[in-house]
Protein backbone atom coordinates (compact mmCIF):
# COMPACT_ATOMS: atom_id res chain seq x y z
CA UNK A 1 0.00 0.00 0.00
CA UNK A 2 1.45 3.69 -0.67
CA UNK A 3 1.85 6.31 1.56
CA UNK A 4 -1.19 8.26 -0.42
CA UNK A 5 -3.24 5.06 -0.03
CA UNK A 6 -2.32 5.07 4.20
CA UNK A 7 -2.78 8.74 4.67
CA UNK A 8 -6.04 8.41 2.49
CA UNK A 9 -7.55 5.71 5.13
CA UNK A 10 -6.60 7.32 7.85
CA UNK A 11 -8.53 10.70 7.19
CA UNK A 12 -11.83 8.57 6.19
CA UNK A 13 -14.38 8.03 8.85
CA UNK A 14 -14.53 4.88 10.30
CA UNK A 15 -16.66 2.56 8.12
CA UNK A 16 -17.63 0.32 11.58
CA UNK A 17 -21.52 0.46 11.79
CA UNK A 18 -21.74 1.84 8.70
CA UNK A 19 -24.21 0.48 5.84
CA UNK A 20 -20.93 -0.85 3.36
CA UNK A 21 -20.40 -2.58 0.41
CA UNK A 22 -16.98 -4.49 -0.90
CA UNK A 23 -15.98 -3.14 -4.28
CA UNK A 24 -12.38 -4.43 -5.67
CA UNK A 25 -10.25 -1.50 -7.02
CA UNK A 26 -7.54 -2.33 -9.28
CA UNK A 27 -7.21 -6.20 -7.38
CA UNK A 28 -7.45 -5.32 -3.97
CA UNK A 29 -10.48 -4.96 -1.99
CA UNK A 30 -11.65 -2.62 0.50
CA UNK A 31 -15.19 -1.53 1.97
CA UNK A 32 -17.14 2.11 0.61
CA UNK A 33 -20.13 3.31 1.95
CA UNK A 34 -23.18 2.42 0.62
CA UNK A 35 -24.84 4.81 -1.99
CA UNK A 36 -21.42 6.74 -2.28
CA UNK A 37 -19.73 7.64 -5.76
CA UNK A 38 -16.76 5.39 -6.93
CA UNK A 39 -15.13 9.27 -7.60
CA UNK A 40 -15.55 9.08 -3.45
CA UNK A 41 -14.73 5.97 -2.94
CA UNK A 42 -11.36 6.10 -5.23
CA UNK A 43 -10.34 9.44 -3.66
CA UNK A 44 -10.79 8.36 0.22
CA UNK A 45 -8.71 5.31 -0.37
CA UNK A 46 -5.71 7.17 -2.03
CA UNK A 47 -6.51 6.43 -5.81
CA UNK A 48 -5.84 9.98 -7.56
CA UNK A 49 -5.17 8.97 -11.01
CA UNK A 50 -8.50 7.90 -12.17
CA UNK A 51 -6.95 6.88 -15.85
CA UNK A 52 -4.57 8.10 -18.55
CA UNK A 53 -4.48 9.73 -21.65
CA UNK A 54 -3.55 7.99 -24.65
CA UNK A 55 -1.40 11.00 -25.97
CA UNK A 56 1.20 11.83 -23.86
CA UNK A 57 0.01 9.43 -20.80
CA UNK A 58 -1.04 12.03 -19.01
CA UNK A 59 -2.87 11.56 -15.82
CA UNK A 60 -6.58 12.14 -15.33
CA UNK A 61 -8.63 12.40 -12.16
CA UNK A 62 -12.11 13.95 -10.95
CA UNK A 63 -12.34 17.59 -11.92
CA UNK A 64 -16.26 18.59 -12.27
CA UNK A 65 -17.34 16.06 -10.28
CA UNK A 66 -21.00 16.51 -11.64
CA UNK A 67 -20.68 14.64 -15.43
CA UNK A 68 -19.64 17.02 -17.41
CA UNK A 69 -16.10 17.22 -18.28
CA UNK A 70 -15.52 13.48 -18.54
CA UNK A 71 -11.99 12.92 -16.60
CA UNK A 72 -12.80 10.32 -14.64
CA UNK A 73 -13.45 7.97 -16.77
CA UNK A 74 -12.83 4.20 -15.01
CA UNK A 75 -13.44 0.27 -16.06
CA UNK A 76 -16.43 -1.02 -14.57
CA UNK A 77 -17.19 -4.72 -13.66
CA UNK A 78 -15.51 -4.69 -17.71
CA UNK A 79 -16.91 -1.44 -19.16
CA UNK A 80 -14.69 0.93 -20.36
CA UNK A 81 -15.14 4.45 -19.89
CA UNK A 82 -17.98 4.82 -17.34
CA UNK A 83 -17.88 8.05 -15.45
CA UNK A 84 -16.56 7.75 -11.80
CA UNK A 85 -18.19 10.41 -10.30
CA UNK A 86 -21.90 9.53 -11.89
CA UNK A 87 -21.89 5.85 -10.80
CA UNK A 88 -22.40 4.70 -7.03
CA UNK A 89 -20.60 2.06 -5.98
CA UNK A 90 -22.47 -1.55 -5.55
CA UNK A 91 -21.86 -4.93 -3.67
CA UNK A 92 -19.00 -6.78 -6.16
CA UNK A 93 -18.27 -3.93 -8.49
CA UNK A 94 -14.65 -4.38 -10.20
CA UNK A 95 -13.44 -0.79 -10.84
CA UNK A 96 -10.07 -0.45 -13.00
CA UNK A 97 -8.05 2.85 -12.82
CA UNK A 98 -5.26 3.66 -14.77
CA UNK A 99 -6.27 2.45 -18.37
CA UNK A 100 -5.27 4.97 -21.41
CA UNK A 101 -8.59 6.01 -23.00
CA UNK A 102 -8.75 8.63 -26.30
CA UNK A 103 -7.92 12.56 -25.28
S1 LIG B 1 -15.31 14.48 -12.88
FE1 LIG B 1 -16.15 15.44 -14.62
S2 LIG B 1 -17.36 13.87 -15.53
FE2 LIG B 1 -16.61 12.96 -13.71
Amino acid sequence: MSMTAIKAERRRPPLEGRNTVTIEVDGRSMQAFAGESVAAALLASGHQVFRRTEKGNAARSLFCGMGVCFECLVRIDGEPNVRACMTSVREGMVIETGAASDD
